[in-house]
């Protein structure tokens, strides 16, 4: 019996050593065996299940080779006759300089991105250099405005506003307004940005393909209550990258993991063919999510990724973003477990109809289990109706770090990417930068950040990266970028 978990130990040091697993992964492995002991037959289930994970192991080589099409997938991205095509949209956000410690004033900030819309009144402190949230407040959506027109998107998102203002008794005043609006949007100028499509849940009509500017504008007008100064809108990457930004002024990559997955970076003026202008830099959101929309990265699609896509709301959209980010990965976790459950390796061949149904194993149970809590896996699966064994327990861990480890180093397989070419335009031999992050998937889970890391340093050896959290940084970046928006458009008057 031993020895057969020995065999095992030795088989998982094997595949990952190929497969580029860190030491404490294979400490953590071992955790597991000491905390749900092995039984012979188990063995056996685990080479079985091994073997069906087996597709999610990504060597080192094909990291590399991802992050080479990515590579190329920007340059086509920026291009001035390739970008219309290009699954790596590139959008110039018009967002030309970070934080440079004098902006000042108090802001309004809206932020919707995920299930929830948050409101935030935001004070700079130039004195202090800090952002302040003076007060927010956040709102539900409803499933049924996700999904309903535009216009009541847009109602609801006004009326909240207005009830913020009334309860902050800010109805009076008429401040700017960041507006943090996490979805792929072609920006025209600072205040102007056209949806391209929608994505992680959102599906609402008439929206796509307009300014999204103008459709809260309106909104507020219909309402006739309340008016609101200029608008500044910002991907949630550019407001983390920002907030992070004020901070520590080295910061000029931004990424989010959370519900949805993407970047963004300053670039050099002179490679933004789109834009008119060689000089200075200016901020890029990559929307790394579509890379794979023409089919680049098929040779790595599981089929679970493929069943995930195909029956979520945009088939053929965002095929990074559904093998990262947190609104598919409880999702492939799931498809993974009733696979495993039907060849008889798992639970004694009996699926749950908890199992069975979509969206029920959360991407917050991969934290939960993964954080080799005996009692968090035995509670979920016993949630789930699950006739579950040790065994059991021990494999679903392995399912579920499995699943998140791939996610990770694909995310650094992209953010390696990028400080690359961060370099490269730099002519730099090294490059030393900050990544702002922010996102529920790289908070909450116990060790996506340190398989990231451990996967950036082995892909992008050259640039020596730090990690800064955000906290509140995409409704607090939004005032930042409202704020430098403001500077900027004061030299601009003063140097005409
Ligand atoms: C959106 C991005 C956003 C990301 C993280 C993606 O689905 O397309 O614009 O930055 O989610 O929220």
């Amino acid at each position: 019996m031993l020895f057969q978990i020995k065999q095992l130990l030795l088989h998982y040091r094997e595949i990952h050593t190929e497969t580029l697993v860190s030491s404490s992964h294979l400490r953590r492995w071992k955790e597991v065996n000491k905390l749900f002991p092995c039984e012979t037959s188990d063995v056996l289930h685990c080479e079985s299940v091994d073997e069906c994970l087996q597709p999610f192991r990504l060597s080192v080589s094909t990291l590399q080779s991802v992050s080479t099409r990515l590579k190329k997938d920007m340059i086509r991205g920026l291009g001035k006759h390739t970008h219309h095509r290009a699954p790596v949209k590139m959008l110039p956000t018009f967002v030309r300089a970070t934080p440079d410690g004098t902006e000042k004033g108090d802001f309004l900030a809206l932020d919707l991105g995920g299930t929830n819309f948050r409101v935030l009144h935001v004070r700079i402190l130039e004195d202090e250099q800090r952002v302040v949230k003076m007060d927010s407040q956040i709102c539900a959506i409803p499933q049924e405005i996700m999904l309903g027109h535009g216009e009541k998107l847009f109602d609801h998102i006004a009326a909240c506003l207005a009830e913020f203002l009334d309860s902050h008794e800010l109805k009076g005043q008429t401040l700017p307004l960041g507006f943090t609006f996490s979805f792929p949007c072609e920006q025209l100028d600072i205040d102007k940005s056209v949806l391209i499509r929608w994505t992680k849940g959102f599906n609402c009509s008439g929206v796509e393909g307009e300014d999204v500017v103008r459709l809260l504008r309106e909104a507020i007008h219909r309402r006739g209550d309340y008016d609101i100064g200029s608008v500044a809108m910002v991907n949630d990457t550019v407001g983390t990258m920002m907030s992070c930004g004020y901070r520590d002024q080295s910061c000029e990559i931004g990424m989010i993991i959370g519900t949805g997955t993407n970047a963004c970076y300053m670039e050099e003026m002179r490679n933004v063919k789109r834009v008119e202008g060689e000089d200075g830099r200016m901020c890029i959101n990559t929307e790394w999510g579509g890379f794979g929309d023409d089919g680049s990265l098929r040779d790595i699609q599981t089929d679970f990724d493929l069943v995930v896509d195909k029956t979520s709301l945009n088939p053929g959209i965002h095929t990074y973003e559904k093998m990262i980010s947190g609104m598919y990965l409880g999702e492939i976790a799931r498809l993974v477990l009733v696979k495993l459950t039907e060849d008889k390796l798992l639970f004694d061949g009996q699926v749950s109809d908890a199992l069975q149904t979509p969206g029920r194993f959360e991407t917050r149970f991969i934290s939960e289990i993964e954080d080799t809590g005996l009692e968090n896996t035995q509670r979920i699966l016993t949630e789930l109706d699950l006739n579950w064994s040790l065994g059991d327990v021990r494999l679903v861990w392995l399912v579920c770090d499995t699943i998140s480890t791939r996610s990770a180093q694909l995310c650094a397989a992209a953010l390696a990417t990028i400080a690359n070419r961060i370099r490269n335009n730099r002519g730099l031999d090294h490059l030393k930068t900050t990544v702002g992050v922010d996102g529920t998937v790289f908070k909450k889970h116990p060790n996506f950040s340190q398989q990231l890391q451990a996967t950036v340093r082995l892909l992008a050896p050259r640039c020596d990266i730090t990690f800064l959290v955000s906290e509140d940084g995409s409704g607090k970046g939004a005032a930042m970028v409202t704020a430098v928006a403001q500077v900027m458009c004061f030299l601009d008057q003063i140097n005409k």
